[in-house]
């Protein structure tokens, strides 16, 4: 019996309640595989700046770095409530930026899938979204304006400024860029490169570096394309994309337009993956208005499991299971409410019945 401990970090808002879904569905996992999860939670957000001092406290950083993997919910408050946080505490700052320097994890897979029986789901015309989406979008998600220096002051007219720059190296742009060009191989030898070359120096690097790092890959179609232009062909002509490999912040913004795309955030897992650890969390936010409730989707926490199993753990066939338990859930009809705009004719489950759907369907399939 293999032991692999993974650190929970259930976060704020809905964090607690889609991690609780999340969790019973590893249970079955473990439950029949000759592996055994050892979970152990730790403080992470702003529960945990409140409770200990600090967004990522020193026991949380000590759990994640003895752990195999780390599974971590959604953080933050709404605005109002944020303010109440020192703005170096908050925990988007104060936690995820640091746990993401900290396992130095450099590539963000997020997928964007939609087969054609769920394509209903998405705001998209049929004629549009076609045989469904199958995208992955590659994020950059060490570097950029999100790491780069800031300063704050006051200039000489006395006018408040900022100055935030955007630096990579191209090791860092290499690193990245070649988990997409693997994945492209592993998938249809597509790769669109998304840059702004036209205007920023940063691009200008970062497909250079792409030139020297196709050489390596000879089968693979390189599209380039303008970041601007990218977010109007997502939404005229998704289907044209299979891998997408772009720098930080166009990475946070696309991934959100590709939730938009599948018709909601709640649809986004994803996986942060570095040399050594990764972590897995949802794309999106905390929801603080909904948190409690029992209505948020918890599809991207299982689905960020099930991304877990395959890339920590090498539990490939079991990480197919819980997508296609998820599909199935989907397919009887039922959806949670995110997923149902007014009229549609979906039965509307919580979130701890589609849980309990998943884990249901799950135990019918297989084990290994
Ligand atoms: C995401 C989130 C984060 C980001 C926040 C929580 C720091 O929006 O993972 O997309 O901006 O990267
Ligand atoms: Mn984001």
């Amino acid at each position: 019996m293999t032991s692999c401990k993974v650190a929970i970090l259930e976060g704020d808002g809905i964090g607690p309640e889609i991690m609780r879904e999340a969790l019973k569905v590893l249970a079955v996992i473990d439950g029949r595989n000759d592996v055994s999860f050892d979970l152990i939670e730790a403080p992470f957000g702003a529960g945990a700046y409140f409770d200990h001092g600090h967004p990522f406290p020193e026991q949380t950083q000590a759990i994640c770095d003895s752990a195999d993997a780390i599974l971590k919910g959604p953080v933050g408050l709404a605005h109002e409530e944020a303010l109440k946080i020192p703005v170096d505490m908050q925990p988007e700052r104060g936690a995820v930026l640091p746990l993401r320097a900290r396992y130095n994890t450099y590539a963000n897979l997020r997928p964007v899938s939609l087969p054609k029986a769920l394509a209903h789901f998405s705001p998209l015309k049929p004629e549009i979204i076609g045989d469904g989406l199958d995208i992955v979008l590659i994020r950059e998600l060490v570097g950029g304006l999100y790491f780069g220096n800031k300063i704050v002051g006051v200039d000489d007219n006395n006018l408040r400024y900022v100055e935030e720059s955007l630096r990579y190296d191209e090791a860092q742009i290499r690193q990245v860029l070649k988990v997409a060009f693997d994945l492209a191989v592993q998938r249809k030898n597509v790769l669109h490169n998304i840059h702004k070359s036209n205007v920023l120096k940063s691009s200008v690097l970062w497909n250079e570096v792409l030139e020297e790092v196709r050489q390596d890959y000879p089968g693979v179609d390189v599209v380039n394309m303008l970041v601007d232009a990218a977010a109007t062909h997502l939404c005229l002509n998704p289907c044209q994309f299979d891998v997408m490999v772009m720098e930080n912040m166009f990475g946070d913004i696309l991934s959100d337009q590709c939730g938009g795309l599948l018709g909601s955030l709640g649809l986004m897992p994803s996986a942060c993956m570095g040399d050594g650890k990764a972590y897995y969390e949802p794309s999106h936010g905390s929801a603080p208005d909904i948190a409690g409730q029992n209505i948020a989707n918890p599809y991207s926490m299982i689905g960020s499991v099930a991304m877990m199993l395959e890339y920590s753990f090498d539990m490939v066939d079991e990480a197919n299971n819980v997508w296609a338990a998820m599909q199935g859930v989907f397919s009887d009809g039922f959806a949670t409410r995110d997923l149902a705009p007014s009229g549609s004719s979906a039965k509307i489950i919580n979130t701890q019945a589609f849980g309990d759907k998943v884990v249901g369907k799950l135990q019918s399939l297989g084990s290994k």
